[in-house]
C-alpha cells in the first residue's frame, strides 16, 4: 500500500496534476500547487458538487464569502478558545508530534494486526471460513480489536475533558516511541491553536489582528439573514459554499490529505428546531449517494458515527474513504443545533432569527452541515483511478480511470500522421468540440504511444483522424477503459462524448 501511495504521488507530479509549493526553493511543507491537469480535475469536482447542491435543490443557494472575517467571528465560533491540537515533543529528537495522532496510529496498527490474522485464517480455512465465527472465537483478533477500541475511547474522553496529563500517561502506558528515532522520552502535552494569524492595516498600533478562516462555514452563518431575506428563502433551506481554509496543522503528512492551505465544500442546511435528526439522516444518505455516483466502488466508503460529540453538535458522522493508507475521514456530516447562530447573536447583538409563517413564530434555526475537503475528494478519486493493468497480450499499461465527468481532458484529437491534410482535419474537430469540452490536439509520437499517454492522463476518449476520414467524414473513437475502437461520423462526436462525460 505504501508503494501504491508513492506511485500516486509520482504520477500526480509526472502528469501535471500536483506539484510541491514553491519547489525551486525546496518547497513548503504541506502546501501544494495544482498543475494544468490538477486545476482542471479540481474544478470539475467542485462543479460536480456545486451542481448536486445548488442546481439539484431548489431550496439551496450558493455563496462566496471572504476569507478574511471580523475577528469576533472566531471568538463566537469557539475557534479562539477551542480549536487546538494536543502537541507533544520528544526530548531526544526534538521533534514535535500531535499526541492524538500518535495514539490513533497505535490503534490503527492494532486494527491492521487483526486484519492480518483474518487474512491468514482465510488462507488456512479457505471456503469454509466464516469471519464472524472466527472473530468471536479467536483470542488474538479479539485482543487487537479490543485494544484498538479501548485506546480510541480513552483518547476521546481525555480530549473531551481536556485532560492532557492522561493523554501523556496513555502514550507512556502504550509504550509509543518517536516514529523516527524510537525514543520514548516525551515532554508534557500542550494545546496549540491551529489558526493562522495575520494583520489588517499598515501601522503597528492601529493594525487589527485577524485570522485566515479555518473553515468556510462561518461565512455562511454570518450571512444567514442576508441570504434568507434577499432570496426570500423559507425553512428548510441551505447555503452552499466552496473556498480556501487554512489550518496550521502540525502533523501534515500524507500528501494532500492534510494540508495547511486547502479547500472545503460546505453546505449549511437551516431547519426547524426538533426536525434536525430527520434532516441529518437525509443528508447522510444523500451525501453517500453523491460519492457512490462517482463509481469508485461502494466497498471504499463507510460511515463512522461519532460517540463523543463536539460541544456544538448533537449528532455527527464521517464518511470515510479507503485511501492508500487506509480508511480515513473524507466528509463530515454534523447536526450543529443552534450553537453557531446563537453564538453570533450574542457576540454581535444582532438577531439571527427566522419568522416561520406556518408556525407564526420567530426562532433561531437548527443547522445540519455537510463538509467535504475538495483536496481529499481529489485524492480519493485520483488514487483509486490510478491502475496498472495487465493486458491480454501479456503487456501492461498505466491507466488513470478517472470518472469521465471529472476528467480534466475529455478527448484527445490525434491525426494518424503529420501530413496529407490530416492535422488540418483534426484541428477542425478541435475547433468544433472546444465550445463544449476541454479537448486537446496531439500529433507527437506514434499513435500507440499517444494512446498510452492519454490513458495515463485519464482522458476518456481518443479520436483518431486517418486517411479514410478524408473520404467518409468518419473518425475512430477509442474508449480509455475498454480500449475498444469504433468508427463514427464526425457529426456524432459531440453527442457520444456528452453521453459519457455530462453530469
Ligand atoms: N465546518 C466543519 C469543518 O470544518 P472538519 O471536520 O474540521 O469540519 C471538514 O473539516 C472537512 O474538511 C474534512 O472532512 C476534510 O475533508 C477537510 N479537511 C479538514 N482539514 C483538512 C486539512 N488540513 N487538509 C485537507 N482537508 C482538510
Amino acid at each position: 500500500q505504501e508503494d501504491k501511495f508513492k506511485k500516486v504521488i509520482a504520477h500526480a507530479k509526472e502528469y501535471g496534476y500536483i506539484f510541491g509549493s514553491s519547489e525551486i526553493y525546496d518547497g513548503l511543507s504541506a502546501v501544494y500547487d495544482y498543475g494544468q491537469n490538477g486545476a482542471e480535475l479540481k474544478k470539475n469536482i467542485r462543479d460536480y458538487w456545486w451542481k448536486s447542491m445548488v442546481y439539484m435543490h431548489q431550496n439551496i443557494v450558493g455563496l462566496d464569502a471572504a476569507i478574511l472575517m471580523h475577528p469576533t467571528t472566531w471568538k463566537a465560533s469557539g475557534h479562539v478558545d477551542a480549536f487546538n491540537d494536543p502537541l507533544i515533543d520528544n526530548k531526544d529528537s526534538k521533534k514535535r508530534y500531535r499526541a492524538d495522532v500518535l495514539i490513533e496510529d497505535y490503534a490503527e496498527k492494532q486494527y491492521q494486526k487483526a486484519q492480518k490474522e483474518i487474512v491468514k485464517a482465510k488462507k488456512r480455512f479457505g471456503e469454509a471460513f466464516n469471519e464472524e465465527e472466527f472473530i468471536a472465537t479467536n483470542s488474538r483478533v479479539v485482543k487487537y480489536l479490543d485494544t484498538q477500541q479501548s485506546v480510541l475511547k480513552r483518547l476521546a474522553s481525555y480530549l473531551e475533558d481536556e485532560d492532557l496529563d492522561s493523554v501523556k500517561v496513555l502514550i507512556e502506558e502504550l509504550g509509543i516511541a518517536d516514529p523516527d528515532t524510537g525514543s520514548k522520552n516525551w515532554t508534557e502535552v500542550r494545546q496549540f491553536n491551529l489558526m493562522f494569524g495575520t494583520k489588517l492595516g499598515a501601522s503597528a498600533d492601529t493594525a487589527m489582528d485577524l485570522y485566515l478562516r479555518p473553515e468556510t462555514a462561518q461565512g455562511i452563518f454570518v450571512n444567514f439573514l442576508n441570504v434568507q431575506k434577499t432570496g426570500r428563502m423559507k425553512i428548510p433551506f441551505g447555503i452552499a459554499q466552496t473556498g480556501k481554509a487554512f489550518r496550521n496543522e502540525i502533523v501534515a503528512r500524507q500528501f494532500i490529505f492534510r494540508m495547511r492551505e486547502f479547500e472545503q465544500m460546505e453546505m449549511q442546511f437551516f431547519v426547524r428546531p426538533g426536525e434536525e435528526m430527520k434532516w441529518y439522516e437525509y443528508w447522510k444518505e444523500t451525501r453517500l449517494n453523491w460519492h457512490l455516483s462517482l463509481g469508485l466502488g461502494a466497498e471504499n466508503y463507510r460511515f463512522h458515527d461519532h460517540d463523543k460529540l463536539a460541544h456544538y453538535a448533537n449528532a455527527a458522522a464521517d464518511i470515510e474513504f479507503n485511501f492508500p493508507f487506509g480508511f480515513k475521514e473524507l466528509e463530515g456530516i454534523h447536526s450543529r443545533t443552534d450553537f453557531d447562530l446563537k453564538a453570533h447573536e450574542e457576540h454581535s447583538g444582532k438577531k439571527l432569527q427566522f419568522f416561520d409563517p406556518e408556525l407564526k413564530e420567530n426562532y433561531v434555526p437548527y443547522v445540519v452541515e455537510t463538509s467535504v475537503g475538495l483536496d481529499r475528494m481529489f485524492l480519493s478519486i485520483f488514487s483509486t483511478a490510478l491502475q496498472n493493468e495487465e493486458l491480454a497480450d501479456g503487456s501492461s499499461r498505466v491507466v488513470l480511470k478517472l470518472p469521465a465527468v471529472v476528467a480534466p481532458v475529455k478527448a484527445a484529437i490525434l491525426p494518424l500522421v503529420k501530413k496529407d491534410g490530416l492535422p488540418e482535419v483534426a484541428q477542425k474537430i478541435v475547433e468544433e468540440l472546444k465550445w463544449k469540452f476541454n479537448v486537446i490536439y496531439d500529433e507527437k509520437d506514434a499513435i500507440g504511444r499517444r494512446y498510452r499517454r492519454q490513458d495515463a492522463n485519464g482522458t476518456p476518449f481518443c479520436i483518431t483522424v486517418d486517411h479514410d476520414t478524408l473520404n467518409d467524414e468518419s473518425v475512430t473513437i477509442r474508449d480509455r477503459d475498454t480500449m475498444e475502437q469504433k468508427r463514427v461520423p464526425i457529426a456524432a462526436l459531440k453527442s457520444m462524448i456528452s453521453e459519457k462525460v455530462d453530469a
